[in-house]
């Protein structure tokens, strides 16, 4: 089917060269100057942003199926329901004093000769593969009894059983107890279902489902589909944990990475942050299990080939919530914090935390190189601690290079006393966020090209284009944002000698789960689409270069003239020059591009095309590839082509240069 369009685009686009000679005469010029570099492309240019929102860890990336498998909600029957029985019963047991990463468990007393249960709703369900591999664990010990059997059972939305295995329990000490079984059906809303038998009385704690097809089939790993859209992004870096979750809505409740480390059944939950943000997407059930904790992220970062770059909380909560600052004479646990993560990620196996990492498999550093301090912090407090932050940081690390928060916003007060601030500072990367409307964007494709070249770097650590032509969310990823962050996007690669990182934010949703949208993958339990913003930022990230090179449109920078936005760059290592070229207008522009600078170009180029002739049109689970990325060739003759840029649409050539 693919295959057929890009066939038939193909002709049209040799019909429209046919007509080229007709339509050089009248056609517009872009001229690119091969020869004239104007800015190295740091490998980081194009990164990814993951944030524990709108269900992207518990219930999206970590692959875990059983919702407060720990009995540590806040409520701590949440998500489980009773099938009871005269005489049995359950009851929830708190041993806070001694266990207090892990205080509860759950004590099931069967009196009866019928069996009795509990069911696991999952995170809106659990997605159940047919012919797929799962494992199912338990901590257990009997506490009365001798002999003791669960019978697990997954069931389907009408009650069906899918699969099914038991465990016999024995023993009165915790032990880990697993089954391994496979799904006889396909189903997006599964629960699991526990019958224990036998009169005794039984402790269960850590009750887990995971499937076998997990991301290079880790045992307790991340959900393989989701993982390999990152990857697909080819992504230069990875920002983690956040985002505000980062700050937390005061300080007890801020991300502490210590507390995501060593054996998941020790890594003490803690509320969302996001479960409260918005009454009119509460999430009670949104809690954070840390099974994907530092660990895991360092591991995913070097698995997608991306460089990790880890926020972590400066001594401030969230500012819009709570405003609770750390005293600054109270600073030295946050700043240990930061120097104890990098000897996590870099240190030999003989340091402390070194050794951690090495335990939990990985005795090779992570080559961490940077790191940031605080996420939208502002004000004089943030700069006052940020400076205590940066001295203990560089006194022992001078090449961790450190990222600062510049506020919530790209312009305004806040931004201008922070902006000001740290370049007076003479700071590694300032980090710029906007949530802006499509018509920003577009605005604003020209905001670096006059930014000091020879001062702090920009880390455009978060943005999307947020566009008004719907409000359901899924449509807020329509082709009027994709094609506005496109544009904006060739203000950044042309600018990347100030520009050095960026990544979308935010980067997952569960449909049934959301609080934030617009966002770059949508998914449920058992697929995931990218969106046109996802195709987007591939485009640019795979095709990414080495160098910037003019390109111009009248002598002056392609930035809005004419409906279009331009970036070039040349690809070293595959000799190529890559055009980027965004056409806002609703009508096909023809352009001739002249390609200065080089001896010989190859005949063909290659091209891809992402467009839509509808602005409010979206990408979906039943048509996922409504908007994406077509491939086809158009001729080159003489160091001169003729592209016919479609209506509204971000064109990428790539021409061999001999
Ligand atoms: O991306 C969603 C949120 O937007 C982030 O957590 C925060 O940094 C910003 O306000």
């Amino acid at each position: 089917m693919k295959n057929k369009f890009v066939n038939s685009l193909c002709i049209f686009v040799s019909t429209i060269i046919g007509f080229s000679s007709v339509i050089a005469q009248q056609s517009h010029v872009l001229t690119v100057k091969a020869n004239h570099p104007t800015a190295t492309i740091p490998p980081t240019l194009w990164g990814i942003f993951f944030e524990d929102i709108n269900l992207a860890a518990d219930g999206g990336l970590y692959a875990e199926l059983v919702k407060n498998r720990s009995f540590e909600f806040t409520n701590p029957l949440m998500g489980w329901k009773e099938i009871k029985q005269q005489g049995s019963s359950i009851l929830v047991i708190n041993r806070s004093t001694t266990n207090p990463s892990n205080p509860r468990f759950a004590r099931v007393s069967v009196q009866s000769e019928q069996p009795y249960g509990i069911v696991n709703e999952g995170f809106r369900g659990m997605g159940i593969k047919k012919d797929t591999g799962y494992v199912f664990s338990i901590l257990a010990r009997l506490k009365e009894g001798t002999i003791g059997t669960i019978h697990v059972q997954l069931i389907n939305a009408k009650g069906d059983h899918i699969g099914e295995e038991s465990i016999v329990i024995s023993g009165y000490e915790w032990k880990k107890y697993s089954v391994h079984f496979t799904a006889k059906a396909t189903e997006p809303k599964a629960r699991l279902k526990l019958m224990f038998d036998g009169k005794a009385v039984y402790d269960v704690d850590m009750i887990s489902l995971f499937p076998h097809d997990t991301w290079k089939h880790r045992a307790g790993g991340l959900r393989a589909d989701l993982v390999q859209m990152l990857a697909d992004l080819k992504p230069g870096f990875i920002r983690f944990p956040g985002g505000c979750i980062v700050e937390g809505r005061d300080l007890a409740n801020r991300y502490q990475w210590k507390k995501t480390v060593g054996p998941v059944e020790e890594r003490p939950l803690l509320m969302n942050r996001w479960n409260t943000e918005f009454a009119v997407r509460s999430t009670p059930d949104y809690f954070q299990s840390f099974g994907l904790g530092f660990y895991e992220y360092f591991l995913l970062a070097e698995d997608i080939g991306a460089a990790p770059l880890p926020i972590l909380n400066c001594g401030m909560a969230c500012q819009f919530n709570s405003a609770e600052v750390a005293n600054s004479d109270d600073l030295d646990e946050y700043i240990q914090d930061a120097l104890d993560l990098i000897e996590f990620a870099n240190g030999p196996a003989n340091t402390k935390w070194g050794k951690l990492r090495s335990e939990m498999g990985h005795p090779l550093p992570f080559n961490l190189t940077m790191m940031g301090v605080g996420n939208e912090n502002w004000g004089p407090q943030y700069i006052e601690r940020l400076k205590i932050f940066t001295k203990a940081i560089k006194d022992k690390y001078p090449k961790i290079k450190l990222v600062n928060s510049s506020g919530t916003d790209p312009n305004g007060e806040r931004y201008d006393y922070l902006n000001g601030e740290l370049r007076k500072m003479n700071v590694d990367f300032i980090d710029e966020h906007y949530y802006k409307s499509p018509d920003w964007f577009l605005q604003n494709a020209k905001r670096y090209d006059t930014f000091s070249r020879n001062s702090s770097k920009v880390f455009a650590g978060e943005y999307a284009a947020h566009s008004k032509l719907s409000n359901e969310a899924v449509a807020k990823n329509n082709w009027e944002s994709a094609l506005a962050e496109a544009a904006f996007m060739t203000g950044l690669e042309r600018n990347a000698d100030v520009v050095q990182m960026a990544s979308y934010a935010p980067l997952f949703a569960h449909v049934d789960g959301w609080q934030w949208a617009p966002d770059l993958i949508w998914f449920d339990n058992l697929h995931s689409y990218a969106t046109p913003n996802y195709y987007v930022q591939q485009l640019f990230s795979i095709n990414k270069g080495s160098i910037v090179v003019p390109i111009q449109l009248k002598n002056e920078v392609v930035a809005g003239t004419d409906s279009l936005y331009a970036t070039a760059c040349v690809d070293k290592q595959s000799n190529e020059l890559i055009l980027k070229i965004v056409n806002t207008a609703s009508r096909q522009q023809d352009y001739t591009i002249l390609m200065e600078g080089v001896s010989r170009l190859s005949q063909l180029a290659r091209v891809t095309v992402l467009s839509s002739d509808k602005l409010a049109a979206v990408n979906s689970f039943r048509s996922p590839m409504l908007i994406a990325p077509r491939d086809m060739q158009v001729n080159v003759n003489d160091k001169k082509m003729t592209l016919p840029l479609l209506p509204l649409s971000l064109t990428v050539v790539r021409v061999k240069m001999n």
